[in-house]
């Protein structure tokens, strides 16, 4: 076989680090997650009817990148959406089809790289993307694929770490610290030691994306840990005290114009 190109070597990289945190985290921990009586968001669960990001999906094609374990596709299937869970990892989509059965929701779990979504043009009304491609995938290619898959007027509603809290993470992983760590010029694409390959465009930077491929942004909510919240069992991002006091996510909500 010949050397993978970087783009191929990402992804590899990627399945590789999801494969194993299934088997670590994400699968054990699906049931619940398809179990939640309502959506939420991010590590410390902020709730969506708090937020109204998403508004009432009945009725509405749904796209989801980077699907995971596909519980919040489950949790839009069950407010009457009919979603199509898009992920790279096997193992996720394993889990995910598990859930699935277990739950009596079915919709379709597709194999691919939400870079490359082998769906038609102008299939969706809302494409989401919680922790999915909105981290591991390039932004250039999959804002695009968003836009492309979008019908005119649909919606994109995506989470990902806060631009802060990337800052302030240690180089080799761990909770976000009080002070900066890293320069914001570097955080475009973020290569972890444990073996994955993020990105972590900053506010404008996001701004000029989503602008160049027809979206207008209508929200970003910076989201914080809720009184009460708890540091999150698995992922060491930030711990729940750090996030009462700094946006430990960014909740984006924008529209397709064009
Ligand atoms: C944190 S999970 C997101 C799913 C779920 N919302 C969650 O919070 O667990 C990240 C997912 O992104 C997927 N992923 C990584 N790179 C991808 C790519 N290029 N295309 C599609 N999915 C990708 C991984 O396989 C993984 O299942």
């Amino acid at each position: 076989m010949g050397e993978l190109s970087p783009i191929d070597d990402d992804l590899a990289r990627n399945r590789a680090l999801w494969t194993a945190v299934n088997a670590a985290f994400t699968d054990a921990d699906a049931e619940r997650a398809w179990a939640a009586e309502e959506i939420t968001w991010g590590l410390f669960r902020v709730p969506e009817r708090d937020l109204g990001v998403l508004g009432d999906v009945a009725g509405l094609d749904v796209v989801e990148l980077g699907c995971g374990t596909a519980y919040l596709s489950g949790q839009l299937a069950r407010q009457g959406a009919r979603p199509v869970g898009v992920d790279l990892t096997p193992a996720q989509l394993a889990t995910a089809a598990r859930c699935q059965e277990r739950f009596g929701i079915a919709f379709p779990l597709v194999e691919a790289d939400a870079e490359q979504v082998p769906l038609p043009d102008a299939t969706a009304d809302l494409v989401v993307s919680e922790y999915g491609a909105s981290v591991w995938c390039d932004p250039e290619r999959w804002v695009a694929e968003a836009a492309r898959l979008l019908r005119p007027g649909g919606r994109l509603v995506f989470l990902t770490n806060s631009v802060l809290a990337t800052l302030c993470v240690p180089d080799d992983e761990g909770f976000a610290q009080e002070r900066l760590l890293r320069p914001q010029r570097t955080l475009d694409r973020v290569e972890w030691p444990g073996g994955g390959v993020e990105f972590h465009p900053s506010h404008g930077a996001w701004i000029r994306v989503l602008g160049a491929n027809g979206f207008v942004v209508d929200a970003l909510h910076e989201l914080y840990a809720p009184e009460g919240g708890e540091t999150h069992e698995y992922y060491d991002i930030a711990t729940a005290d750090w996030a009462r006091r700094w946006p430990v996510e960014d909740l984006w909500a924008a529209r397709l114009v064009r």
